[in-house]
């Protein structure tokens, strides 16, 4: 774990209205492992994950994937990092779930009967086989989370991106999202995902940064976060019972 694949150097984001989410980011995620960001609500970590993801241009500052600067709306970033949002609304647009999973594969151009092989593969591993025909809108919203991860899973990027994989989903799911993200870094995929969940942060990752009003406040290995219950407290997280 000592090869850099994406780094932040100094990257503030304001939006239109004038809101600074980050201030001042610098950061880097190295080949093959887990990085989580904690922070509190509207601490900037959605914002920061969007901007890591190439999906928003920084105010300030600049994003770098495999050394090179990585610019906004990229067809070939698109391809390496994948990102699953927050809300599942703003990731599913297409009329069947089918549909849904098979678009990026679509995109690729790959033979019918081989999306139709790997969309049937995906659907299984988050669990929603039996899905497959519905309108997403008619799923609940744990179905349309479970829906959006395959989404990204299936073409496989080398980084991948989830903000709050866990929340509103079900201890099995959140043990089953552990599992294929543990099988994704045994072949050296990197992950970067954004949570309020320790408990599942301290399991997971190899990793931990914690930000606060849009500034990296602490960066360490779990074992030395969790042992910091001032910090746990000043950026309003919950410390997991028996660690
Ligand atoms: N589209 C937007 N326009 C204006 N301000 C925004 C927009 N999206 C987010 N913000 C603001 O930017 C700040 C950071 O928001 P962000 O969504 O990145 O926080 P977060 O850490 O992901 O929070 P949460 O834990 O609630 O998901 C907040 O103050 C938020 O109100
Ligand atoms: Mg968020």
């Amino acid at each position: 774990m000592t090869d850099e694949i994406l780094s932040c150097s100094d990257v503030w984001f304001r939006y239109p209205d004038g809101t600074i989410a980050l201030r001042g980011i610098s950061l880097t995620i190295y080949e093959g492992e887990i990085l989580a960001i904690l922070g509190p609500n509207g601490a900037g970590k959605s914002t920061l994950l969007l901007v890591l993801a190439g999906l928003l241009k920084p105010w300030r500052g600049f994003v770098s994937y495999r050394g090179e600067r990585l610019r906004v709306d990229d067809p070939l970033i698109r391809r390496s990092i994948g990102m699953v949002f927050q809300n599942p609304d703003d990731q599913l647009f297409c009329p069947t779930v089918f549909d849904d999973l098979a678009f990026s594969l679509r995109q690729l151009e790959l033979p019918e009967d081989e999306i139709k092989r790997r969309v049937e593969e995906a659907a299984l591993l988050v669990g929603v086989s039996h899905l497959l025909h519905k309108p997403p809108y008619r799923l609940s919203f744990g179905e349309k989370k479970r829906v959006a991860l395959a989404s990204i899973l299936i073409y496989d990027p080398e980084i991948l991106i989830l903000d709050e994989p866990t929340s509103s989903m079900s201890p099995r799911f959140i043990f089953q999202i552990k599992e294929i993200l543990e099988e994704r870094r045994s072949i050296g995929r990197t992950h970067i995902l954004a949570t309020q969940d320790v408990e599942f942060a301290y399991e997971l990752a190899d990793r931990i940064v914690i930000i606060i009003e849009g500034r990296l406040r602490r960066e360490g290995s779990p074992e030395i976060i969790i042992q910091e219950p001032n910090l746990l407290e000043e950026a309003d997280l919950k410390i997991p019972k028996g660690v």
